[in-house]
């Protein structure tokens, strides 16, 4: 059931374990799939973004819209709690845009994981974000790697 474009099933547990402790009010995920179906029981208003109609998981939560600028091109809704980054593929479109695009659309006590942290290019566009936003990173280790976001503590 599980494939390399999935979130590993180690990433899955923890997702589904932090979001049953949250409860996000507002969450947005870039990259459909499983994972959407995981998000969706725990989070009450789910935009799940994907940028190919042929592989977008098949539910309503999901918005095809193109990849461009390492993002999807389409609105963000306000109140965002937590964010899963896992999209768009990273080697044909990149994904430096993803959290720029979500910045102004997060709440103050924000979560935000990116899958991939232990590629070089999701290390990089994380170190780029980390100079232009006030954050926290921290590394999870998983199979993949993955960077939990959160506002810098002031
Ligand atoms: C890393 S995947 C997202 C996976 C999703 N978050 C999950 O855990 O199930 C990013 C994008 O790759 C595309 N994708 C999914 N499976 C694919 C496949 N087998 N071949 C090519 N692209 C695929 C989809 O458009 C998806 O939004």
């Amino acid at each position: 059931m599980f494939n390399s474009w999935m979130l590993g099933h180690d990433a899955c547990l923890m997702l589904a374990d932090r979001l049953r402790e949250l409860r996000p009010k507002v969450a947005v995920e870039f990259g459909s799939g499983f994972s959407t179906a995981l998000m969706a029981l725990y989070c009450e208003h789910l935009v799940s973004l994907d940028h190919d109609r042929a592989k977008a998981a098949p539910w309503p939560c999901v918005t095809v819209a193109p990849a461009r600028g390492g993002t999807y091109r389409t609105e963000l809704p306000d109140g965002v709690e937590f964010a899963l980054i896992d999209g768009p593929p990273a080697k044909r479109y990149g994904r430096h845009g993803t959290f720029p695009h979500l910045w102004p659309h997060l709440t103050v006590r924000f979560e935000v994981w990116l899958d991939d942290f232990d590629r070089e290019y999701e290390r990089s566009i994380v170190a780029d974000w980390s100079n232009r936003f006030p954050l926290d990173v921290r590394r999870v280790d998983t199979a993949k790697g993955l960077a939990v976001i959160t506002r810098k503590e002031s």
